[in-house]
């Protein structure tokens, strides 16, 4: 309630100059509880997608469950304490906690399968050049003035209703 209150207020008072957004680049590369390369794995022909499904109604990229990577990792690299690790958490139904890279306030809206459906927009877009990465870092802003930066080129509105529904 409160929080809505204030962005009405804003909403009247600045909807010229939009508040200073946090930081959100750059950023130190965040040490995950296994050693999982991108470069490597996308190296292998894996596509993106293969990983990160997308469910509807497409909100959230999601990262795998261990059926995914038990796939090959059944047979591969068996003997690595890293894949050992990774198969002991399947088998007990869980997964690696994995820590967030990239991530924007609960109450911000955003769909990834409505933005991957615009023209010349990819996940390097937004997330830069992942499939080299061994270890991944936010190394693209994804605070609002680069949200509204590419709403403004690309025709899409910059009404804050769009990205702060309240309901
Ligand atoms: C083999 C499965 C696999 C493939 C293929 C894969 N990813 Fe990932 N991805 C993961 C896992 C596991 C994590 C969590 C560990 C990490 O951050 O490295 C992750 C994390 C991420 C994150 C950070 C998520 C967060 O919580 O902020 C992004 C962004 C990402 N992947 C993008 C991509 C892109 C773009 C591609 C294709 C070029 C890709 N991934 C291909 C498994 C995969
Ligand atoms: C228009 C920008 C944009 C594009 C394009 C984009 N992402 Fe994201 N991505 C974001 C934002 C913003 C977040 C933070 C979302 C949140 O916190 O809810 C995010 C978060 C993620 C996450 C972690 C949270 C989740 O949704 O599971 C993963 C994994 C991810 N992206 C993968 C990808 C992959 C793979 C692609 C391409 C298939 C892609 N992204 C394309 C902006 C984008
Ligand atoms: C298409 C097959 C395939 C899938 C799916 C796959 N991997 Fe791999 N993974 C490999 C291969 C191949 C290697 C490299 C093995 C080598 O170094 O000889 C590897 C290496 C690794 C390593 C490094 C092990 C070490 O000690 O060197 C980790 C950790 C890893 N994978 C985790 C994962 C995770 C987590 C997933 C699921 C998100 C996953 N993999 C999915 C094929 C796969
Ligand atoms: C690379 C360009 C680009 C970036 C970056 C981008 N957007 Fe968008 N966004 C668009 C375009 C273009 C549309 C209009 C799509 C349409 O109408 O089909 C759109 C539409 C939207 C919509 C309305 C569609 C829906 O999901 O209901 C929301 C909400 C939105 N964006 C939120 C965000 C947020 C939040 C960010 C930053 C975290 C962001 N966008 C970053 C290009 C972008
Ligand atoms: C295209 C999407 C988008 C639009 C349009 C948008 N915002 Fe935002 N807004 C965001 C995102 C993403 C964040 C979270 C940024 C962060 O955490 O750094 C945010 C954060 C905020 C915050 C919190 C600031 C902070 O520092 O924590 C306020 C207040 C806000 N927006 C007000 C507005 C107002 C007022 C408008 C209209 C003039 C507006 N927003 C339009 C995406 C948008």
């Amino acid at each position: 309630m409160i929080y809505v209150l204030t962005l009405c207020l804003l909403g009247s008072a600045a909807a010229q100059t939009p508040p200073v957004p946090s930081p959100r680049v750059p950023r130190q590369p965040v040490v995950q509880p296994l050693p999982f390369s991108h470069k490597m794995h996308v190296s292998k022909g894996l596509a993106c997608r293969q990983c990160h499904a997308m469910p509807d109604p497409g909100d959230f990229a999601t990262t795998p469950a261990t059926a995914v990577c038990m796939s090959c990792h059944e047979s591969v690299k068996r003997e690595s304490p890293s894949i050992a690790k990774l198969a002991a958490l399947h088998k007990e139904g869980k997964r690696p906690s994995w820590k967030p890279v990239y991530r924007i306030p609960e109450w911000v809206s955003f769909n990834h399968r409505k933005h991957l459906a615009v023209a010349d927009v990819s996940c390097e877009t937004c997330h830069g050049p992942v499939a080299q990465r061994d270890v991944l870092a936010r190394e693209k802003d994804i605070g609002m003035q680069s949200c509204m930066e590419c709403h403004r080129l690309k025709g899409a509105s910059n009404e804050c209703i769009v990205c702060h529904d309240p309901r």
